[in-house]
């Protein structure tokens, strides 16, 4: 609870830190940066040029303040949740959110000038902390049930043992422990960080790729797509160097699974939905279920833009044959000579028609591809009865659904 003195510093104040969110947001980074190069090698450096991540931070502080101060009723869990979940598979530590705390303060005050009194500094302090304090005592916990010690790495090297083209975009690449050690188990839908060091002095990078196979097995798998640069912009940084830089034999660094949106639910029908390489956390359900509930009735939506550039699916016929209550439905831009090859599904030319996809009653959805596909299915889904709780979603970027 913040403070009834800064509660309503906070509520006046508010209106300002707003209109200068974005303003307060560049200083901040320029500063901690400036002053904790380090720390690039922690973010995320496409989302810092494209904007995309940069305003999440300071934006959840401003969220977070006008929910303290009674101005919204967002539900919190579910977002604390996600960001502690992404920042401990990033290893993120108790002591960085002082670093934090102390350069977002200093570009509020540098921003707003005198309006930053003592006062005010000391309110939006009790913000800040009070937000940190709920995240770290989640990330600890984290940290606890990983199995990672106290001020110990969750970077752990894991080899890689095959490397499979799946489609021209996309590859797979199995991973074992390099130290021989037992493989973590994991809940189909999360995901571990890969952390790679880029030529040309470009420093460390860290991405998130959701662990396509089956849980339990002997080795983990994930699988990649390449991304294009569009318009003039770069090709991605991570992915473009996994497919071109890492073969058989070498190694690489992972976190610990982490992630919060199970893509399993509790025993009821599912449905899956998915659309391009988002249908890797699907992918890791389906093995998953025809290894401990083949009866489990599940529908698979799949969107991609033709048959050979949907990956994964010659997995499809042998999942169908251990899960009889299987059923799968496909979407494909250009449907056009799209093989089946073996897979029993029904095929339409197109994008998804939320209307038509298949609804079991009480159904678990969960959905993963790009935001608009998934804005989509879900408005679809919500107004054709389905409760927003029932439906789960990842998001392959910063962020979450409006
Ligand atoms: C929970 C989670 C699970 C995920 N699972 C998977 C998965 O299973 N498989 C998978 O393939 N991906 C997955 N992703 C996505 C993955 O983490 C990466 O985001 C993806 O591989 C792209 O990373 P990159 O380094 O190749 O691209 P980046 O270098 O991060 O580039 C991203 C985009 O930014 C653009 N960009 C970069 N710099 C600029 C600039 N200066 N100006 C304009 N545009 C610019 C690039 O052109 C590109 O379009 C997942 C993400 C999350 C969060
Ligand atoms: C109260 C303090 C903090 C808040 C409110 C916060 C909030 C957020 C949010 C909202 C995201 C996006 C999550 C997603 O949807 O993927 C995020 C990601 C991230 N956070 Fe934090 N964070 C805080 C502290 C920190 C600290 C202390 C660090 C470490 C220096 C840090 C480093 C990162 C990194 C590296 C990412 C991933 C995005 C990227 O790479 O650009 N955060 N944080």
């Amino acid at each position: 609870m913040l403070s009834e003195s800064s509660a309503a510093v906070v509520t006046a104040t508010l209106p300002a830190v707003q209109a200068n969110g974005e303003a307060i947001t560049g200083r901040f980074y320029q500063r901690m940066f400036a002053a904790h190069p380090e720390l690039l090698n922690i973010f995320n450096r496409s989302n810092q040029a494209t904007g995309t991540q940069k305003a999440a931070l300071a934006g959840a502080v401003v969220a977070y303040a006008e929910h303290l101060t009674g101005g919204s009723a967002v539900p919190w869990g579910p977002i604390l949740d996600r960001i502690a979940h992404k920042h401990v598979s990033l290893g993120i530590t108790a002591t960085q959110y002082t670093i934090v705390g102390r350069h977002l303060m200093a570009a509020v005050a540098e921003v707003l000038g005198e309006a930053v009194t003592p006062e005010v500094a000391a309110a939006w302090d009790e913000v800040y902390w009070l937000l940190a304090c709920e995240l770290v005592a989640r990330e600890a916990r984290l940290y606890t049930e990983a199995g990672v010690p106290e001020n110990g790495s969750v970077w752990r090297e894991w080899r890689v043992t095959e490397k499979t083209a799946e489609t021209p975009d996309v590859v797979s690449f199995t991973l074992v422990p390099a130290d021989g050690g037992p493989v973590p188990g994991f809940t189909a839908g999360q995901y571990t960080s890969v952390a790679v060091d880029l030529d040309g002095g470009r420093g460390q990078q860290i991405r998130q790729y959701s662990l396509s196979g089956r849980p339990g097995a002997d080795h983990w798998r994930i699988t990649v797509k390449r991304v294009r640069g569009t318009g003039g912009a770069p090709d991605g940084m991570v992915s473009g160097f996994l497919h071109e830089r890492i073969a058989v034999g070498e190694t690489l660094r992972l976190s610990p699974p982490f992630g919060e949106v199970s893509a399993l639910g509790g025993g009821e029908p599912l449905l899956l939905v998915s659309a391009g390489i988002g249908l890797t956390p699907a992918m890791s359900a389906l093995a998953h279920l025809a290894a401990t509930e083949p009866e489990r009735p599940v529908t698979l939506v799949h969107a991609d833009r033709s048959g050979a550039a949907h990956a994964l699916r010659h997995e499809l016929p042998a999942l169908q044959e251990r899960l009889p209550n299987l059923s799968v439905r496909l979407w494909y831009e250009d449907a056009a000579g799209a093989e089946l090859a073996g897979i029993k599904a029904e095929i339409a030319e197109g994008l998804v028609d939320p209307a038509l996809v298949p609804l079991a009653p009480g159904a678990y959805v969960h959905l993963c591809g790009p935001v608009p596909f998934m804005t989509l299915v879900r408005g679809g889904l919500l107004g054709r009865g389905v409760l927003a709780e029932r439906i789960a979603y990842e998001v392959f970027g910063p962020g979450m659904l409006r």
